[in-house]
């Protein structure tokens, strides 16, 4: 049964797209476990840390993605595109460049979004694939997941209570789940 590490591109409590992780964690399919990776505490990315060693949070994500089947990601768009702490997180997660291949190469992928504006976040979605693709994962493209009107689809607790976007998530989660669950 997958092991998926869910990640969200967000550091705002009461985040949409957290809120998003954690509903595809409660309407994941039987068997599936949704692992969450925090971005919180993770430094600046600077060369110069980096000859000190890569910082422990950073570590931590590591060994987490290199046991996942999966990495599920929640992100915002800000200016048509990824978040710099998102951006910042990835680029940690590469270094150094001879982890990439355990870490990403073939790993299986899924991005979804949401946002209070109408876009869904497409753009921050597309932004993401030349970085999938550099570090060689294997994207799963088999469901979309763009959410717009966040503010209308969870309530102030960060339920997702809209039912048509639970459904929607309910069958990206299986759908990318079933994907993880495959051999290659
Ligand atoms: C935004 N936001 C935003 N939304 C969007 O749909 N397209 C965009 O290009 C942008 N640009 C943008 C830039 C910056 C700097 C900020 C701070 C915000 C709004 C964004 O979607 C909103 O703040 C979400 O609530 C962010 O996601 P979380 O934190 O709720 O997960």
């Amino acid at each position: 049964m997958p092991r998926i590490l869910g990640v969200s591109g967000s550091l705002r409590r009461g985040s949409f797209n957290t809120s998003l992780l954690h509903a595809a964690i409660e309407l994941a399919p039987a068997g599936t476990t949704i692992d969450v990776g925090s971005i919180a505490e993770f430094p600046l990315y600077n060369a110069d840390v980096e000859a000190a060693g890569v910082p422990s949070p950073v570590k931590v994500m590591k060994d987490q993605l290199a046991a996942a089947d999966g990495l599920l990601i929640a992100t915002p768009e800000y200016n048509n595109s990824i978040p710099g702490v998102a951006k910042n997180a990835i680029d940690w997660l590469s270094r150094p460049p001879s982890d990439v291949p355990k870490l990403f190469r073939n790993k299986k992928v899924a991005i979804m979004g949401a946002t209070p504006g109408q876009g869904g976040t497409i753009l921050s979605q597309a932004a993401w694939l030349p970085i999938l693709a550099t570090l060689g994962t294997s994207p799963w493209f088999g469901g979309r997941l763009r959410i717009s009107n966040a503010a209308a689809v969870f309530d102030s607790d960060g339920k997702l209570v809209d039912e048509k976007i639970r459904e929607q998530l309910r069958k990206f989660v299986e759908g990318f789940a079933a994907y993880c669950a495959r051999q290659t």
